[in-house]
Formats: structure tokens, sequence, C-alpha cells
């Protein structure tokens, strides 16, 4: 019998109750990353001093850099983010104008005209973008900006477009976001552009969470304007980077031959979707050891069809090294000789 090189038959935690994670971010965000926060707060204490700085370059609605900053595990976070309108929501807290922020959001009578007229308006300064921005993750469906979204029709309790519109907890949030915002850094640009800029950082760790797209996959497409991305393009700069990195991705085939290929570790960790469906992501990383409990995917160990030895045919031992790169992936065992 066969042996799958990746195999997911693993004893599984249970998944994150997410309202026990203190939620920090304004947004409600597509692929938002509130589930990972136990496992955060694992990675960032094993690591053999604190971080200086944990860079965020898919930031979305930041919760990852936000809790670090908050419960000390990082001495600064720097967030980035292509999409103009989550940028000017970030620009706007982590530029002071956090406290103009939450009083918009606490003065404005949420109605589906009052929405429209706000969201109507066109000669706007960054932070009415991201007044804009906070309307619109609020009362459109599933918080998604992207193109083809809409209002939420019926909601919570069918509340409609109020059913998330939680003004004083969202101020709240806000200016908490200001207390900590001397260590709060943000740049609107290409992931890309920024990984290569850090990538000799020793003192700075990496948490990266790309739309989840590799393979042709929908989700990622369908929740952000910007979704396309090379992921090999991607993996080839995480193994370059000279600090600490983990990356989390859905549990894909095409992923997890990524990750084999650049010699990264891989894990499934188990988590809810927005339907409340089980289901499993991916963490990528050099090295897991941290995430205890939780085997890898990628087996040391892999046997092949007894049938070929049966028929005594020479063998030839197989070890799978990556051409590309310094990580190799060892494969014990042996394939029927050429
Ligand atoms: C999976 S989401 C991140 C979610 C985030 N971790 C959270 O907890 O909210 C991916 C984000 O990457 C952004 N993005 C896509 N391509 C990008 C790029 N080339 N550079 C920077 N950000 C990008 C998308 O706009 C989206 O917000």
């Amino acid at each position: 019998m066969q042996k799958l090189l990746f195999s997911d038959e693993v004893e599984m935690p249970k998944a994150v109750n997410v309202a026990s994670v203190p939620q920090l971010s304004p947004f409600r965000y597509p692929g938002g990353k509130t589930w990972f926060v136990p496992r955060l707060r694992e990675w960032l204490s094993s690591q053999p001093r604190k971080p200086k700085k944990l860079i965020e370059p898919f930031a979305g609605g930041g919760i990852v850099s936000l809790t670090s900053v908050s419960e000390n595990l990082v001495e600064a976070a720097h967030l980035v983010e292509i999409d103009r309108e989550i940028a000017a929501v970030w620009e706007t807290l982590v530029g002071g104008n956090a406290e103009w922020l939450a009083s918009r959001i606490l003065s404005f009578d949420m109605t589906k005209d009052n929405a429209i007229e706000a969201l109507s308006l066109k000669r706007k300064s960054s932070r009415e973008v991201a007044f804009q921005t906070i309307i619109k993750n609020r009362t459109f469906h599933g918080g998604i900006l992207a193109a083809g979204s809409g209002f939420l029709k019926n909601g919570e309790a069918g509340k409609g477009i109020l059913s998330r519109w939680y003004p004083t907890t969202l101020a709240r949030r806000i200016r908490n976001i200001d207390l900590i915002r001397a260590r709060l850094s943000f740049e609107c640009r290409d992931a890309f552009e920024v990984l290569k800029e850090h990538k000799n950082d020793e003192d700075s760790v990496f948490f990266i969470d790309p739309p989840y797209t590799a393979g042709g996959k929908k989700a990622g497409s369908r929740l952000y304007t910007h979704f396309q991305l090379n992921h090999e393009r991607l993996f080839s700069i995480c193994s370059e980077l000279a600090g600490d990195f983990i990356m989390t991705y859905d549990n894909a085939s095409e992923v997890k031959d990524l990750a084999r290929d650049y010699g990264f570790q891989a894990k499934p960790i188990p988590m809810k979707n927005t339907h409340h469906a089980a289901m499993t992501e991916l963490v990528i990383g050099r090295d897991l050891e941290w995430m205890k409990g939780i085997n890898r995917v990628l087996e040391e160990q892999v046997t092949y069809p007894a049938k070929c030895r049966e028929k005594g045919k020479k063998t030839r031992p197989i070890k799978a090294v990556n051409s590309r790169h310094k990580g190799s992936v060892h494969i014990q065992g042996s394939l029927p000789s050429k």
C-alpha cells in the first residue's frame, strides 16, 4: 500500500473560538486571522528574543499586527496593504486622525439612504475615504469591498445593514489603536517590494497571509480587489528572508507542492470558515516545532508500492532535493531503479 506523501490524517486540536480572542481591528475582514491569534502568540513567544519589528505585508484588517503590539510580543509592527480603500483606514489611524474617524462614526446616523449618500461623495480626503471604507466593510455582504459586493440584505436577525454597525465598539477599537500608534507604521505598497527591501532584517519577523489563489483557486478572487499573485515568487522571496517568517495558506495541493519545493515545513491548523464549517488552513515556515500537538503535513517517510519490490526489481534510494533552493526535503525510502 502506498503511503501518501502529504497526509492530512493527523490528530487535530479544536478550532479556536474567536469570541475568546480580543477583537482589536475595526474591520470585519474576509480571510481575517483572528482565529490564528493563539498560535501567533506561541510563534512570537518562541523567538529567541522579542522581535524588533513584525512586518505584515498583506495586512488587510491587521489583527496580527495589532495583537502583536498590544500584547507586547514585538516592539513595533509595520503593515503593508496595496488596496487604496483599506490603506486609507490605516493611513488615518497611523497618521493621527483616529479621533476624527471615531467621532465621524459615532455621529453618523446609519440608514441605507445615509450610507448611499456617504458613499457617493466624490471629492474626498484620505480620511473620508477611510470613513467610506468602514461603512462599506460594515454594511456590505461579508465585509467584502471588491467589485460585485453590495449592501447586506437581511444581515443578522433581519437587521439588514445595521446588523454589523456597532459605532461604540468601532470607536473604542479605533481609539485603542491610537494609543499604540507610535509603534505602528503603514505603507500602501506592493508586498513583494517591501519583502525585498527587508530581506536582510535579522531583527524582523514576517507574517505573510496572501490572497488564496494558488493553483487558480477562486476563494481570494471573490474577496479582494487585489488578488493576483505569483505564489511561486512569494515562496522564493520568503526563502531569502533573514528573519523568521510564517505564511498562512489554504490547504491546497499546489501550496503543499510549493512548500515541499522550497524545503519549508507545513502544518494544518483547524479553523471555521464564515459559514462555521470546520476546515483546515496551512501554516508554513522554516521550522514549526513551536506548533505543538500538530504533525507536519509533509511526511518525512514514504513507502512505495510493494508491487515493485515483489517483482524483484532493483531499487535506487531517493532523496527529494529541491534544485532551486537551499532547503531540501529528505524522503527516506526507495524507488524502483530506472
Ligand atoms: C488574506 S488577506 C489578509 C487578511 C489579514 N491577514 C487579516 O487578518 O485581516 C490578503 C490581503 O492582501 C492584499 N494584497 C493582495 N495583493 C497584495 C500585494 N501585492 N501587496 C500588498 N497587499 C496585497 C489584499 O488586498 C488583502 O487585503
